[in-house]
């Protein structure tokens, strides 16, 4: 008898089997999908069903910044539950006000109006819906390595796999895509800083060549796509360039926003403010389902006296308002931005430590506490060890043999096509960070024993 059905009426095989059997695994064919049964979690540790503790090394989808079970948040989940769990959209509520105001103070100067989802992917549907009414264009621009969610429209721009199997009758018409930033590997094959960052350079080309463009979408530092860092002149130029063409600029900051990178947004990082800023994820430390799409005062400006075609039930929900309240409250009492970039800079230290030891590393990157390992097959022809083709089809990936290897040494680590995402709760401690870096190393014995010789 396992722990968990003490207290719990179905053992955990039961748990398993009914939900592998009538529930979906996302991003998977279904066969052979083995869930691990959790049944806690606190701080840096999730729990199994068998009492196994695991490091949470990517804090979950990169979403459970302040860690697991923050008092205060839950404390704020259940006082707003007994005070008012729901009223409708339409009316005033103590908790959107000042959950709002906190926004102001935290947001890129001149983000001051809001809309509120209950995720990622809808506040992504809520920009597009938004930039083609107020410019009254059609097209978004928006880059190959990139996830910007999973409805329609949503999937339409986002440029990974994940878009592929909704192509083309199923996918919104006028996303067109560009070329990613990626000085490692450079999709058009230039060297930074000789390129003349030809990447956004070549948005321009596409904005003058298509016309109709009403948006370019980006995560500024790609998320589960490799952590892409732009150069320092990349989004300067990229506002220039929408402003010259009166395009707006979208800044998907899901999962590089909440003082992962070490700013409150990445947009920070380059004094850049977007048209639009959406997010998710640790806005509410990922306990409610929340996302937000913020506006420039410009865009509140355009719905005084136009239509705002657009709405939710759930919009402003109270009970997925309170814990981003806690959420602000608690990122400052903790002071994360420092923490992110302290305790950043020694996990990045470490991470880069192994990459001499490892000839199956490709490359380290990283910002603040959000970093990437790059797995390559070959160093110098940087071949990835798997294609997003091998993935979509099911095919076993070698970052996932690492990461299982990892799961058994009691270390989470988020993988993807042939690199790992690593982006732990920000109240990581130094040794909690060693205890991860450690099974890494471990594990990439196996990359090591495949690469090319
Ligand atoms: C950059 C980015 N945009 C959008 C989304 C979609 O957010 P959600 O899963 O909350 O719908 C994600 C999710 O991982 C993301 O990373």
């Amino acid at each position: 008898m396992t722990e968990s059905s003490a207290t719990h009426p179905l053992t955990s095989a039961q748990v398993k089997e009914i939900t592998t059997k009538h529930t979906y695994g996302t991003w998977r064919k279904q066969k052979g999908w083995n869930p691990l049964h959790v049944t806690d979690a606190e701080g840096c540790y999730f729990t199994d069903a068998a009492g196994k503790k695991y490091l949470d090394f990517s804090a979950q989808l990169m979403c459970v910044t302040l860690g697991h079970k923050n008092p205060a948040v839950i404390q704020a989940i259940q006082d707003q539950a007994a005070k008012l769990a729901y009223v409708g959209p339409g009316w005033a509520t103590d908790v959107r006000a000042e959950l709002s105001s906190l926004l102001i103070e935290v947001l890129p100067k001149g983000l001051d109006k809001f809309f509120f989802t209950t995720s990622g992917t809808e506040a992504n549907e809520a920009a597009f819906k938004i930039a083609r009414m107020v410019t009254g264009k059609t097209k978004i621009i928006s880059r190959y390595r990139s996830y910007h969610g999973s409805t329609m429209g949503s999937i339409a721009a986002t440029g990974d796999p994940r878009r592929w199997a909704m192509e083309p009758a199923g996918k919104i018409p006028g996303v067109i895509f560009a070329p990613e930033v990626n000085c490692y590997k450079c999709p058009i094959l230039h060297t930074y800083p000789g390129c003349g960052i030809a990447c956004v350079e070549y948005i321009e080309h596409m904005i003058a060549n298509e016309s109709d463009v009403a948006a370019v979408i980006v995560e500024p530092v790609v998320g589960t796509n490799g952590v892409l860092i732009p150069p320092k002149e990349y989004m300067p130029r990229l506002r220039q360039i929408c402003d010259k063409h009166e395009v707006l600029l979208i800044a998907d900051e899901v999962m590089s926003g909440w003082c992962r990178t070490g700013k409150w947004f990445a947009m920070d990082h380059w004094n850049v403010v977007p048209d639009i800023l959406t997010t998710a994820k640790g806005i509410t430390n990922a306990a409610i389902p929340l996302g937000l799409c913020a506006t420039s005062r410009k865009i509140a400006a355009y719905f005084e006296d136009h239509f705002f075609s657009h709405g939710h039930t759930y919009e402003a929900h109270p009970l997925t308002l309170a814990p981003a309240v806690a959420s602000i409250k608690e990122m400052k009492r903790l002071n994360l931005l420092a923490r992110a970039n302290e305790m950043g800079g020694y996990l990045g230290e470490k991470l880069h430590g192994l990459k001499p030891k490892h000839p199956s590393i490709g490359e380290v990157r990283g910002l603040g506490m959000f970093w990437a390992v790059e797995l390559v097959r070959n160093q110098k022809l940087k071949t990835p060890f798997n294609t997003p083709k091998q993935k979509i089809a099911g095919e076993p990936m070698l970052v996932d043999k690492v990461a299982a290897r990892m799961m058994a040494n009691g270390v989470y680590i988020n993988s993807w096509m042939s690199h790992f995402v690593i982006a732990p709760p920000l109240i990581a401690t130094a040794s909690e960070l060693d205890q991860g870096v450690a099974a890494l190393d471990e594990a990439l014995s196996i990359a090591d024993s495949e690469i090319e010789h």
